[in-house]
């Protein structure tokens, strides 16, 4: 397992899998790492619907503009807020991406790799999952990952950027 900043580091979108698949138990561990995430007064206003059947995988895929991602993963995890538990309005989406994230790089420590695709804030996107998996109207459809083990291996880019840091004024 990689140290976490190292994991943070190597962390990439990857939209290409090999054909092998993910042991439930890793999904479990992966879905555990997202609901340690921090939230606005630990309301935790997240839910996680995973997706394993390749049928119902392509469907996900065609629903979606910018899927690419889903045409070769063996698992999709829809990750949605729940705007009964979030804090105040604004929350969820805010949550559930620090609860994403956290799935992002626990499936990296894993060895394993992911990509995030948002349906948040498309809202044509967010009304056609609603009504495809009958979500009730509290329950907002906010982000897709895809999961398995990449085909390649993408290098760290450069990122850094000391023009973005502003110290004790703008
Ligand atoms: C809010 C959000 C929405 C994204 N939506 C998509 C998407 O719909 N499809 C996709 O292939 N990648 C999507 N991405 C992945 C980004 O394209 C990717 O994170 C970015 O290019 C940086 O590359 P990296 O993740 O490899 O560092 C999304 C990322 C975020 C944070």
């Amino acid at each position: 397992m990689e140290n976490t900043i190292d994991t943070i580091y190597d962390r990439r979108s990857v939209r290409k899998y090999i054909d092998k698949e993910v042991n439930p138990d890793i999904v479990d561990e992966i879905l555990r790492a997202g609901m340690f995430a921090p939230s606005g007064c630990n309301k935790q206003p997240w839910h996680f619907v995973v997706f394993n059947e390749k049928d119902l995988i392509q469907e996900i895929k065609a629903m979606h503009p910018y899927a690419s991602a889903l045409s070769t993963a063996p698992v999709c995890i829809m990750v949605c807020g729940d705007t009964e538990k979030e804090m105040a309005p604004g929350f969820y989406q805010v949550d559930c991406s620090a609860a994403i994230e956290n799935m992002l790089l626990c499936a990296k420590a894993l060895g394993l790799d992911t990509c995030w695709m948002g349906i948040y804030p498309w809202e044509e996107t967010m009304a056609d999952f609603t009504k495809r998996f009958e979500l009730p109207q509290h329950i907002k459809p906010f982000a897709l990952i895809s999961l398995g083990y990449a085909e390649n291996k993408t290098p760290r880019p450069k990122r850094y950027d000391s023009s973005r840091i502003h110290y004790n004024k703008w």
